[in-house]
Formats: structure tokens, C-alpha cells, sequence
């Protein structure tokens, strides 16, 4: 595995890969990585001759100081975890190398961007698509991976490779979950021992949720989860929106769509955790 930390590196390796007829994939990651992070790199190294990780806390996507300021590091840990999946360069820029000056681009991706993590966390989208159209500027990769994790994030990375007309495939990952459920995140080793038991109740609650969906209305399953959850001390619920799984707006009916996810974010104490599950899907 090789580390760079600048592009103008990063973009002479690529070529040396490219001059052989090598394909490329991108994991763009903030580190502290994970078996989420490893499904997502593992997909890639089985279908491109080499992949770049990127691993960088973009300051630009987070409206709370606190949270870009107590965002897990380990750099050292996340190159040992990468050494062992394959045929992969590291990417990890410091900030001033990605923003050399103050990046103005507004984007829209109304009305993704209008919902869910778009309406909590204002000019969060923004900031992640700056960071990721300034990686994939940088790498030009065939493909890139993202995961279903972060499912609003996914559909407008979508969404902006189609504005700016990129060449590249997104390739959409499943949640990987802790043995007990709980999906990865590298927000989970913030949790205190309490906090990270009471966790479990999101997914628990979103499993429950869909054998509860199949004899129940849409409103009854919404207030079923918003119920359990709110019942649970120490959670503050922000959303639970049953969605289109294209368009991110919420549904009123199972009978209204092919592709339905609920989505659902809240503070476990002082963490910030996101979840999803989908009630239908007919491919
Ligand atoms: P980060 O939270 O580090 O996640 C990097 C990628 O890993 C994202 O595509 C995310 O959806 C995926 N991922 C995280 N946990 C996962 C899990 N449990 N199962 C499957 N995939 C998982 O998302 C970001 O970073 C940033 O916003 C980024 C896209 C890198 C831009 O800064």
C-alpha cells in the first residue's frame, strides 16, 4: 500500500496506473475506518485493478465545531487495516491541500438536499459536495463507492455526477451491522458503554418496524418508531421519514411507491447516529 498526501502525487501514481491500462476506484472515507469502510474498498479491489482510499475529516460538511473537533483520528490504525485488503493507495491530504482557498461553490440538489439530514444539518450536502467533486477531479476514478448508510448521501452523490456530467459509476454498498445490529460508524467508539447498549434500540426498533409494516398503514408504522424511540430515555429523536428511495420525499402510502426507506437520525446522548431500512424494493 502506498500513502500520499498530496494530489499532485496522488495524480502521478494514477498515471502510472493508467499508462498500464489499469482501472481505478475511489473509497472517499474520513478514517476511523471500519468493517463498513472495509465492505466498501473489499467491493472495489474486487472490481478495479487499483483503488484509492481517501481519508479526510472535511471540515467543510460540518455545521457543529464540536463534532469536526471530537471527529475520531487514527491514521496510523487506518493504514493497517487498508495494508491487509489489496492493491490500494491512501490518499490523506491535510486541509490545506484540498482547500488551498476557501471553496464558494453553492450546489443545489433541491429537493434532496431540502430533507432529512439536508433540513438538520444546513450546508452539510454542500460541504460533501465539494469534497467529493474536488476527489473525484483529482482521481478520475471508473468507479466510486459509497454506502447505503448514508442513503441522502448516496442519492446526491447520484445526483451531482449527473449536474456536472461525470463519467464515473457510483456504486451504491449495503449497511454492514455490528453483530447486534447496530449499523458501523465511527461515531459508535464515541459512545459511552451505556449509550452504546441503549444504540441497539434504533436498529432493533427498525427491524420490528418492518414486521410491524406488514399489517399496519405507513402513518401507523412512522408513529411505531417514532414511539419506541421516543420512549427510550436518553435518545432525542431529530427524524424518522418513510421516503421514496429516488426522490428522498416522504410517502403516505406503501401502495405510493416501488421504493420505500425510512430513515431515521437522533442524538444518543451527545452522538449523532443515522440509520436506515427499506420497506420495499422492486428491482
Ligand atoms: P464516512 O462517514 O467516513 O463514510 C465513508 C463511506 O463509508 C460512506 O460512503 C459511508 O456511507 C460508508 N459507510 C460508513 N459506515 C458504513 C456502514 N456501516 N456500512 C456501509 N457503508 C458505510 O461519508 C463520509 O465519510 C463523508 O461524507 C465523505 C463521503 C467521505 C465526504 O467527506
Amino acid at each position: 500500500m502506498k500513502i500520499v498526501s498530496t494530489v499532485s502525487e496522488l495524480r502521478g501514481e494514477l498515471r502510472e496506473c493508467r499508462e498500464k491500462g489499469m482501472t481505478v476506484g475511489l473509497v472517499p472515507t474520513m478514517g476511523a475506518l471500519h468493517r463498513g469502510h472495509a465492505s466498501l474498498v473489499e467491493r472495489s479491489v474486487s472490481e478495479n485493478d487499483v483503488t484509492v482510499v481517501s481519508i479526510f475529516v472535511n471540515p467543510t460538511q460540518f455545521n457543529d465545531k464540536n463534532d469536526l473537533k471530537n471527529y475520531p483520528r487514527d491514521l496510523e490504525a487506518d493504514c493497517a487495516l487498508l495494508g491487509a485488503l489489496g492493491n490500494i493507495i491512501a490518499f490523506a491530504p491535510e486541509v490545506e491541500e484540498m482547500y488551498p482557498e476557501p471553496d464558494t461553490r453553492v450546489f443545489s440538489f433541491a429537493p434532496l438536499d431540502t430533507v432529512m439530514e439536508g433540513a438538520f444539518r444546513p450546508g452539510h450536502f454542500n460541504g460533501v459536495a465539494q469534497i467529493v467533486s474536488k476527489l473525484f477531479y483529482a482521481v478520475e476514478p471508473d468507479r466510486a463507492y459509497f454506502g447505503e448508510k448514508d442513503f441522502q448521501q448516496l442519492a446526491i452523490i447520484r445526483e451531482m455526477v449527473r449536474q456536472l456530467g461525470l463519467k464515473l459509476k457510483i456504486v451504491g454498498c449495503p449497511i454492514v451491522r455490528e453483530e447486534d445490529g447496530l449499523a458501523m460508524s465511527s461515531r459508535n467508539m464515541l459512545l459511552t458503554d451505556e449509550e452504546r447498549v441503549r444504540a441497539l434500540e434504533i436498529s432493533r426498533t427498525l427491524a420490528d418496524s418492518v414486521t410491524f409494516a406488514e399489517n399496519n398503514t405507513l402513518k401507523a408504522t412512522k408513529a411505531f418508531v417514532e414511539s419506541r424511540i421516543n420512549a427510550t430515555e436518553g435518545f432525542r429523536l431529530e427524524y424518522y421519514q418513510i421516503v421514496d428511495g429516488d426522490t428522498l420525499q416522504p410517502v403516505e402510502e406503501w401502495g405510493d411507491s416501488d421504493y420505500i426507506v425510512g430513515c431515521i437520525a437522533l442524538f444518543c446522548g451527545k452522538i449523532r447516529l443515522i440509520d436506515n431500512i427499506k420497506y420495499k424494493e422492486v428491482k
